[in-house]
């Protein structure tokens, strides 16, 4: 063991100026700002407008911000992660799109997919990297265009997600009192059949057909997955907390995955925090996919101490999920 340990040095976040309302998705389909604020309180979520943009347009925002923020020269960064489930391409990877746009020349980057869970994933792998001695900057993306792949007819889905991107640097630290300590992920891939995207993969490449069947748009039956969510967070959370020997009294800020204010309500009471320690966004910017935790970090930035124990979890498509406990470091 290096005696190394990874630290959040920075974060940044970029959502869209277009602000899609419950008012507008009134317009589109049959559907009511009652229901969506009460099941899932949600008010607004960011579209990114404009042709031949794609989810690195929000990526280099965030990095550009970070990199300015936190007086780095890009040509100092080796390694750049960028979790996300709506790429520009098939390949090449976003993380390298984003990289050559803001100068991170020196930086090997890839992407890593995990759907909702793929910051928390990101943030644990570059902090491993990090860790071993071998990266000294690393920058982690979570970035999401989910607009490119939400269909606008079905009320069950288009109300729910946003795009947004978010991305920290982490460097290392010797400090005992802060940095990135510990983390659980698990997934199954038993929760393909309730959270997917049917075609584009290798398995049913794009045909006429599958776009007529709109079948590269996701589905989601919600109920499962919202139960699972329910269970897979609290679970880590409480296993991750008696791994560190923690109290609910002990952690500053629980950040939770936004994707229904009902399953960050639920999944604090089952962990006994009280909302008051619970970052929430979800009014703001829906579910955005990979974006959601970066985005509830740099929101909450000037309420974030040094030293404030965080714990961060996500559940996603996989199903992925995961908890991750930090110390932050600004
Ligand atoms: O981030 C990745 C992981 N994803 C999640 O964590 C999401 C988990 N699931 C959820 O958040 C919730 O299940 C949803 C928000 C997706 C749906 O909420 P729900 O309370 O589970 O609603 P439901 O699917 O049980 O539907 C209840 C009713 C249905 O009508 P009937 O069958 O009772 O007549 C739906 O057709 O609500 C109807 N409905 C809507 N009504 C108005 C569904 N969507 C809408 C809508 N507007 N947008």
């Amino acid at each position: 063991m290096s005696g190394l340990r990874a630290a959040i040095t920075g974060v940044q976040g970029y959502v869209p100026d277009y602000v899609l309302t419950n008012a507008e998705l009134e317009t589109i389909v049959d559907t009511n700002d009652e229901w969506i604020t009460s099941r899932t309180g949600i008010k607004e979520r960011r579209i990114l407008k404009g042709d031949n943009v794609g989810t690195s347009a929000m990526g280099i925002e965030a990095v550009k911000g970070l990199l300015e923020k936190t007086g780095t020269d890009p040509l100092d960064i080796d390694l750049v992660i960028c979790a996300t489930v709506t790429g520009d391409f098939i390949f090449p990877d976003t993380a390298n799109v984003i990289s050559h746009a803001t100068g991170m020349d020196n930086a090997f980057g890839f992407d890593l997919n995990a759907a909702c869970s793929g910051f928390l994933y990101a943030l644990s792998v570059g902090a491993k990297m990090l860790e071993g001695g071998k990266h000294k900057k690393v920058v982690v993306i979570g970035a999401d265009k989910m607009s490119s792949i939400v269909d606008y007819t079905d009320r069950t889905t288009c109300v729910i997600f946003g795009d947004g991107a978010g991305a920290v640097l982490l460097e290392p630290t010797e400090d005992p009192g802060v940095g990135i300590i510990d983390y659980i992920h698990r997934s199954n891939g038993a929760g393909a059949e309730y959270l997917y995207l049917t075609a584009g993969g290798s398995r049913k490449p794009a045909t006429v057909d599958t776009v007529m069947a709109r079948e590269h748009f996701v589905t989601q039956n919600g109920r499962p997955v919202f139960k699972a969510a329910v269970s897979g967070m609290s679970d880590v959370v409480k296993k991750i907390m008696a791994a560190n020997e923690l109290e609910t009294d002990d952690i500053r800020w629980l950040v939770p995955h936004q994707a229904n204010r009902r399953i960050i309500e639920t999944v604090s009471r089952m962990a006994d925090f009280p909302m008051e320690k619970v970052m929430v966004n979800i009014h703001k910017y829906g579910n955005t996919t990979a974006g959601t935790l970066p985005l509830c970090l740099w929101d909450y930035e000037d309420q974030l101490e040094k030293g404030d124990n965080v714990i961060l979890t996500a559940f996603g498509g996989g199903f992925t999920w995961g908890a991750l406990y930090l110390k932050w470091a600004i």
